[in-house]
């Protein structure tokens, strides 16, 4: 794990992985997620999002959640929390009320208080925003910035520090891998909050590639540094890999430079402290459901052999 703080992967909670009649594939996946010593961090991929913690106004539920917060407990695995602050898999009464200014401020702050309060002292990070960005660098036009414009962004970090003051709280994003509209928007974010005082101390690359048109290890190491350099620290928080299925040797070879590129910039660039996979096995990935005719994004394949890419990782890991 090279000068990594560690090298995860993400797991769903068995009733919401992507596909179901896997059961009988569970044993071989459960060995692989928590005893191969493959990984040694991890992240609940749904059952920390507001959809199941605060379904209805006041009401929460850490069923999911806790469902691989206790296994990562059990097997001793560092946890990044994900996500306080979202506009996607947002619970539908935060999106269906009119509310104004500071009613909205009331239910940001209650929620990150309860949730972030219920796993604290579990969560080596939290991602504490999610996805502000357009891909132009201006603000998403989401339920928060259409009340309360960014200062949604400023109250959703200022609550998180107060309720968990040993987490470390994280602005994460897609599309900051390379230099961008989208990485100069991002750091915007972060001087925004250092100039207010609020503590800011990581941005999460989350880092959902494809493995035909993927980045140099030059651009991947000049968008870290674009983030290390204002004084926050960078993990890639969401890695996988996308190919246009079926897998063939070119994309393999493809992905598997591709791999060894994102996460050899990580490990180039001090302050980029941790790698994390969204899943390790293909068939549970997020990928096919929503971009159709493309898969096969993650380390291991659905007959649970590696894919080249692993060998990529690896060398990326040990400077090789
Ligand atoms: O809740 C139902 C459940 O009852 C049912 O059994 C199950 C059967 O398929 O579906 C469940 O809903 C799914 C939900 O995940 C929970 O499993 C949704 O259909 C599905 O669309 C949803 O997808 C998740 C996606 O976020 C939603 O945007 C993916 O699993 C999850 O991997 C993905 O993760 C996001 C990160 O949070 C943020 N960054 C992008 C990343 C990929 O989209």
């Amino acid at each position: 794990q090279a000068g990594l703080k560690y090298f995860g992967s993400a797991t769903d909670s068995p009733g919401q992985r992507e596909r179901a009649g896997y059961e009988d594939k569970y044993a071989q996946y459960d060995q692989i997620m928590w005893k191969s010593g493959e990984f040694g961090l991890t992240t609940p991929t749904n059952g920390q999002k507001w959809l199941f913690t605060e379904p209805e106004r006041g009401v929460f539920n850490f069923t999911e959640g806790d469902i691989v917060t206790n296994l990562a407990r059990k097997h001793g695995f560092m946890q990044r929390c994900h996500a306080l602050v979202w506009h996607s898999q947002l619970a539908p009464w935060v999106e269906s009320t009119e509310w104004t200014p500071e009613e909205l401020r009331q239910v940001i702050v209650n929620h990150i208080t309860h949730v972030a309060g219920y796993y604290k002292g579990k969560c080596y990070a939290w991602d504490v925003v999610n996805e502000a960005l357009n891909e132009d660098g201006t603000y998403r036009e989401s339920v928060f910035y259409k009340v309360l414009g960014e200062d949604y962004i400023k109250l959703a970090f200022e609550t998180a520090a107060k309720v968990d003051p040993h987490a470390k709280l994280y602005y994460n994003d897609y599309n900051l891998e390379s230099p961008s509209a989208k990485t100069e928007g991002a750091k915007r974010i972060v001087k925004m909050l250092k100039d207010a005082g609020i503590r800011i101390d990581g941005v999460g690359l989350q880092a959902h590639l494809v493995a035909e048109s993927h980045p140099t290890l030059d651009e991947h190491i000049d968008a870290i540094k674009g983030f290390t350099e204002l004084g926050v620290e960078v993990a890639l928080t969401e890695l996988d890999i996308r190919l246009s299925i079926p897998a063939n040797a070119t994309n393999l070879a493809q992905q598997r430079e591709a791999y060894k590129n994102v996460v050899g910039a990580c490990v180039q660039v001090r302050g980029c402290i941790g790698v994390e996979i969204w899943d390790f096995y293909d068939p549970f990935s997020w990928v096919p459901a929503t971009f159709p005719g493309q898969g096969a994004p993650l380390l291991w394949f659905e007959d649970f052999s590696k894919h080249p890419a692993y060998d990529g990782v690896v060398e990326a890991l040990t400077n090789r």
